[in-house]
């Protein structure tokens, strides 16, 4: 289950039992368009499900998901999916973090961007920046910019932990000008359009 209480999960026991994703604050970090198409066409975002570790196999040259264990997300028609996105976007348990972030489109992401998620700051290890190339213990980052919005974003880069106390995503003391150029090479990556190779 989701949680549509305002607590998410403090142990870790809690943590490895989510079966998806936190949505006391749905409001405050998706695009309400981006969950109304996904709910009537759901497709997965984070690899090897929730918790990796429950997904993964070892493969020759390194870990793979093991399809077989995970389940697909429930289908809405249109209707269903329209009003259940409009009740997400009206839960914002995290609104006081929003409100404090401030997004600056106008800092290009240029070469660093990528360079910093890829290699500097190791983010690649963990999320895929287009299908089959990247980490399989977060969720995939080539689709983030649309499905996010810029500010959870930018506070989730920031602090992971403020977000989801007992997630495993390092907090990396950033300066804002580089959370900013991460994010906006996130936005970025989104508009490439990648064919999916994991549905
Ligand atoms: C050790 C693994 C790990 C590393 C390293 C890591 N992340 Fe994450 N990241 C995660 C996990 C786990 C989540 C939560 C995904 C979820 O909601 O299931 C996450 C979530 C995110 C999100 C929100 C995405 C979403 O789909 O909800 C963004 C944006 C993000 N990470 C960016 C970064 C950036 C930028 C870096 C490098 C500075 C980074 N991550 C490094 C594991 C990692």
């Amino acid at each position: 289950m989701s949680r549509l209480t305002e607590r998410a999960p403090s142990t870790l026991a809690e943590l490895w039992k989510r079966k998806g994703p936190d949505l006391f604050y749905a409001g405050d970090k998706y695009r309400q368009e981006w969950i109304e198409s996904w709910l009537q066409n759901p497709k997965r975002i984070r690899p090897a499900g929730m918790f990796y570790i429950n997904h993964i196999k070892p493969g020759e040259k390194r870990d793979m998901v093991d399809a077989s264990t995970l389940t697909n997300h429930v289908k809405l028609n249109a209707s269903d999916a329209k009003k259940v996105a409009k009740i997400l976007a009206e839960m914002k348990g995290h609104e006081a973090l929003i409100k404090s972030e401030k997004h600056n489109a106008s800092i290009s992401p240029g070469p660093l961007g990528e360079m910093m998620f890829d290699k500097i700051y190791g983010c690649m290890a963990c999320h895929q920046i287009e299908p089959g190339y990247g980490g399989l213990s977060g969720s995939e980052i080539y689709t983030a910019g649309k499905r996010l919005t810029p500010e959870f974003m930018l506070s989730y880069i920031r602090s992971p932990q403020a977000w989801d106390p007992k997630i495993w995503m390092p907090n990396k003391h950033l300066p804002d000008g580089n959370v900013q150029k991460l994010v906006n090479y996130i936005i970025a990556l989104s508009k490439e359009n990648f064919t999916r190779a994991i549905i």
